[in-house]
């Protein structure tokens, strides 16, 4: 294999938490970082590809990438989907929101003098609809769980459709949301489960991109 295994070659890579607008000054969002997430780009970048980062992190952008800075889950997905169709592959390290609030206050919300609700409707789920329409894409998807890994990685595996699944255990005091190193378990089809002990995400990114390019034959 060439030391560019990836050079010509499309990669598209989400990272960071996604966020939900209430009104001008509150959102929701959840705690990732997006080093993940850039950890891999600046190591796809390495392997020669062309790499587009869609991130909703305010980390530094990685140097020769093409980074995309979103928002919220549809905007993300709307940057991921313009890219979709000529990209080899695919990476879901972001953790998007499942839900949004259903309206979405043009003001500043005012203190009610009673308890208020904020309704939430579903996003999107991205790498589920892309499970449905990938042609030759390789999809690799994020698991970020706190008990039953490998249930559930393997259980999203199947209903998204992904090509691999990246189990972190977010219970783990050196694995998951804003460290700098990770512990995972990767899962594919047909394939043993491989353990990666606990590393830089550095170094985690290049094993999960090497991985994927063993079984894509590249
Ligand atoms: O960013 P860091 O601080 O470095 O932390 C890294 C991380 C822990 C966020 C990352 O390693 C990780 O696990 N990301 C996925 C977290 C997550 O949201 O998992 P999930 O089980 O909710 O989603 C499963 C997969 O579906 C993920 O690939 C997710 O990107 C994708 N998804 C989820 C919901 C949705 N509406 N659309 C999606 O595409």
């Amino acid at each position: 294999a060439s030391d560019l295994p990836l050079k010509g070659k499309k990669v598209i890579i989400s990272a960071g938490g996604t966020i939900e607008r209430i009104d001008p000054v509150r959102y929701i969002t959840n705690d990732s970082s997006g080093k993940m997430g850039h950890r891999l780009a600046e190591q796809a970048r390495d392997l020669g590809a062309d790499v587009i980062l869609v991130t909703a992190s305010k980390l530094e952008h990685p140097f020769g990438v093409t980074v995309r800075p979103v928002s919220s889950a549809r905007e993300m997905q709307a940057a991921i989907m313009s890219d979709f169709d000529d990209a080899t592959i695919i990476i879901m390290a972001a953790a998007v929101s499942d839900y949004r609030p259903k309206n979405q206050a043009d003001k500043k919300m005012k203190k009610a003098s009673q308890d208020i609700q904020i309704l939430l409707e579903e996003n999107p789920d991205i790498l589920a609809t892309m499970g449905q329409q990938k042609t030759h894409q390789f999809l690799i998807g994020f698991a970020a769980e706190t008990n039953d890994v490998e249930k559930y990685a393997t259980d999203k595996l199947k209903r998204k459709n992904a090509d691999m699944i990246v189990a972190n255990d977010v219970s783990k005091e050196h694995a998951g949301f804003n460290k700098d190193t990770n512990e995972v378990i990767i899962f594919q089809p047909n394939k043993e489960a491989i353990h990666i002990e606990t590393d830089t995400k550095e170094n985690i990114a290049k094993h999960i991109l090497l991985e994927a390019l063993y079984s894509m034959k590249l």
